[in-house]
């Protein structure tokens, strides 16, 4: 059986850790994977999550089954993360929300729920993505047979939005498509939208009756949690329908432990009641129920007000940093002589932006210098520091 599988190249993301690891340059750079990173390039483990790890273990008395939803205030956190307080949505519990093994489970384990509502209905599902969109978007959506179609988004001349480009397609869709938005910090442009864009996109879903799957992995690392979010509450509370999958991977610093959740926002509280039970069939199908110990340690952190403000102190102090590694790459190639080039990355937002070099400059970067980008040149922002700035900057100025 084994014989006839074709070799397969290894993931373009992923495997840019273990090239990096490999290498033996001291002056190495991972600027791949969106990780963060402190200023000696280490990944912590965030103090407010060490408090929680601390509680859990004195307060955890069984390893039972927890169940294919997960944490149930874990489920009621996040959704209260994600929407606020005080969302109509919640007070009409119109809400579905089930833990899910990462963002990544929450993105599959949506795509299967939109591919049930079409069994149903015995249409094909489209999903939009945008051009360019998250390399894994691709093969999360796809998987379970719905139909991946894209829409432009960024304009690698200008560094900005398509806006119009991105309206005229999505003005062509058919009612009852899916479009995935970003809910901040696009991955791998840093481009997102403004209130505005947002409203605009809103009012276009609802006139072609079309849903929106908003994927929501940086809240936190843009311009704030509240601020974050500001998009996708914004359309769960003018669409009738929108879907969400979060991720606690990034701003919970839990990456290895698959944090996210998937939440449904329905018409009627009986529609997102039968919403949680497709969830909960299609989690028992894939993984049974999400593995329990970060989710623990998430609803511990956001259920107790003095970590819950540990937490947020130290997510601004990590958007922060980036926002400033952002300034000094911009001030530092400037001074180098690229003018004002790279002054876009300033303004981008989350942990990913396009230094807009081709691939053979990328593979000298690599190779001639042991600095690792993905190949379309996203460069993860948080593994610059101010110890690795100059060679960054050196490195690339002698490559353009
Ligand atoms: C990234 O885009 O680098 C991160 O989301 C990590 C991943 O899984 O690809």
């Amino acid at each position: 059986m084994f014989n006839s599988l074709k070799p397969i190249p290894a993931d373009p993301i992923l495997n840019l850790v273990v090239e990096c690891r490999a290498d033996p340059n001291p002056n190495k750079v991972d600027l791949g994977a969106g990780v963060y990173k402190d200023e000696s390039g280490h990944t912590p483990i965030m103090a407010a999550v060490q408090a929680a790890q601390v509680q859990l273990q004195q307060q955890e008395t069984t390893k039972t089954y927890v169940g294919p939803a997960g944490l149930a205030s874990f489920n009621d956190s996040i959704a209260h993360l994600l929407l606020g307080n005080s969302h109509p949505a919640l007070q009409d519990k119109r809400v579905a929300c089930v833990q899910t093994p990462g963002g990544c489970g929450a993105l599959n384990v949506a795509a299967h729920l939109i591919q049930r509502c079409h069994t149903e209905e015995k249409k094909a599902a489209t999903v939009w993505v945008s051009t360019p969109t998250w390399a894994n978007h691709i093969p999360l959506l796809s998987s379970c047979g719905l139909q991946l179609q894209e829409y432009p988004y960024y304009n690698y001349q200008s560094h900005t939005i398509d806006f119009d480009a991105m309206m005229e397609t999505l003005a062509s869709i058919a009612a009852g498509d899916v479009v995935l938005l970003h809910g901040c910090c696009h991955n791998p442009s840093g481009a997102d939208l403004t209130r505005e864009q947002w409203q605009s996109v809103a009012s276009l879903l609802n006139e072609k009756g079309a849903i929106a799957f908003v994927d929501v992995a940086y809240q936190g690392l843009g311009d704030g949690l509240e601020e974050d979010a500001w998009g996708l509450r914004y359309l769960v509370e003018h669409c009738p329908e929108v879907i969400i999958a979060s991720s606690c991977s990034k701003n919970f610093g839990l990456y290895r432990e698959r944090v996210g959740a998937v939440l449904v926002a329905a018409q009627t509280s009986t529609a997102a009641s039968n919403s949680q039970g497709q969830l909960l069939s299609i989690a028992r199908g894939i993984y049974s129920m999400p593995p329990n110990y970060g989710a623990a340690l998430v609803d511990i952190i956001l259920n107790n007000p003095e970590l819950t403000q540990q937490w947020q102190t130290e997510l601004t102090q990590m958007r922060e940093r980036i926002i400033g590694l952002r300034g000094c790459l911009v001030n530092k190639l400037q001074a180098a002589g690229a003018g004002s080039r790279f002054d876009y990355i300033q303004t981008e937002k989350g942990m990913f932006s396009f230094l807009g070099i081709t691939p053979e400059q990328v593979l000298k970067l690599k190779n001639d210098h042991s600095v690792y980008m993905v190949n379309s040149s996203r460069i993860s922002v948080a593994g610059l520091s101010n110890n690795n700035m100059d060679y960054i900057v050196e490195s690339l100025m002698s490559v353009i």
